[in-house]
């Protein structure tokens, strides 16, 4: 039968990162498996009893405008609520008018793909980069060329490079504060540079950050945006990680220029992000405190990263090297040049523990050596018992 399937289905990407992601799914549904693979909270920290009363409230005081449809950009106490609390603590000056609800930030992601790729253009971006802005991006037939990082981010030397050399440049994708995967988290003086030189070559950003708020050592560090003076960063944010990600609330804070042309794309895709997962969001807001729920779960999220560390000092092999992250989900292992993680995992599955290999995470291949581990998901127990585990498997190898 001949293929039926549009062609942008198999731009480029490899099948073994879609196979990867399919994997991670699996795990996440087998409770047998110990999985550091996904990326997802803690259940039990989200706020359910605050949500009830919410949800209760909200139906009995203004049901039939909750159920009913709404605008496309998004409630309006919702985008002001975003704009006067969250990004102002990221150091952006925006009001409800520069913000765009999404149906969490990967629906901002894929819209961005959509608005500004034409087949051939260049997308730049860390290496490794998140794999679901990746798969996002593939369909439109970029060309992902990959920054160098270190301990501060994407090196900006080497951006400048990929800037010179590609001069069709649509933009640079960055993760910059406790990056999916690999934890690291871009300094000030580099993200002040990431501007100059987008500047210079005149592309946009897009900076995507669900994890700035989930800090473990310091303080929050301006976004990106923050140092944008000629309306060139597009930031992406998310209530994912800080709140309760299957409400699926995200947004994009950018200009009205920018703004009108998503919301001629929202309008196709979906019309407007669910009306009462917005109302419970803006109620939360204002009847409790967003700060203190992020607070109860950085105390529980370090504690597990701390005591992954510590075991996962005890129980790897000296040649692994890992990152320490001061925030976030994740950390990034490093094996010796000549490993495959995809080989690791294989072995770690007949052990039942998983997680995602690096080849994941890079656009263009090429990087075998790497693994990213998840510690939010998983109890002490289970995080000690699945590091020991792990720790076998890479000794044995
Ligand atoms: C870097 C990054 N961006 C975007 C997302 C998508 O988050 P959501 O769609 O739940 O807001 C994730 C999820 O893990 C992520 O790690």
């Amino acid at each position: 039968m001949k293929n039926k399937f549009a062609k942008r289905l198999s731009t480029g990407g490899s099948s073994e990162a879609d196979e990867i992601i399919a994997l991670i799914m699996k795990l996440t549904e087998m409770p047998e498996v110990i999985s550091f693979a996904g990326g997802l909270p803690d259940g039990e920290l989200f706020p359910v009893e605050e949500m009830k009363s919410i949800t209760h409230k909200i139906l009995s005081e203004d049901g039939n405008n909750a159920l009913q449809y709404s605008g496309t950009q998004g409630l309006k106490e919702l985008r002001q609520s975003i704009a006067e609390q969250i990004m102002k603590d990221a150091g952006v000056e925006a009001t409800a008018d520069n913000i765009m609800i999404t149906c969490g930030s990967q629906q901002g992601l894929e819209f961005s793909g959509r608005i500004f790729l034409d087949e051939g253009d260049v997308v730049i971006c860390e290496s490794p980069s998140y794999v679901g802005a990746i798969t996002a991006f593939q369909p439109y037939g970029p060309k992902f060329v990959e920054v160098k990082m270190d301990q501060d981010g994407m090196i900006m030397e080497e951006l400048e490079e990929a800037l010179k050399n590609n001069p069709n440049t649509k933009f640079i994708y960055t993760v910059p504060d406790f990056q999916n995967p690999t934890g690291i988290t871009m300094t000030v003086e580099r993200r002040k540079r990431l501007v100059e030189l987008a500047r210079k070559y005149d592309v946009l950003i897009l900076e995507d950050n669900p994890y700035g708020n989930l800090i473990f050592e310091g303080e929050r560090l301006p976004a990106i945006k923050s140092f944008d003076t000629d309306d060139r960063v597009i930031y992406h944010g998310t209530f994912s990680k800080i709140f309760c990600p299957g409400l699926r609330i995200g947004w994009l804070c950018t200009t009205k220029e920018f703004l009108d042309q998503y919301l001629v794309v929202k309008q196709s895709v979906d019309l407007q992000t669910n009306t009462m997962a917005q109302k419970e969001t803006a109620l939360y807001m204002k009847m409790f405190d967003l700060k203190a729920n992020v607070n109860k779960i950085i105390d529980v999220y370090r504690r597990r990263k701390d005591l992954m560390l510590k075991t996962m000092k005890e129980e790897f092999p000296e040649n692994c090297s890992f990152t320490h992250p001061k925030g976030g989900l994740f950390l990034w292992v490093t094996l010796p040049e000549d490993k495959d993680s995809s080989e690791v995992l294989k072995k770690a599955m007949e052990m039942r523990v998983g997680f995602v290999p690096g080849i994941a995470f890079y656009p263009n291949g090429n990087h075998r050596n790497n693994f990213r581990l998840n510690f939010s998901s998983m109890k002490d127990e289970q995080i000690v018992e699945g590091i020991k585990r792990l720790g076998k498997v890479l000794k044995s190898l």
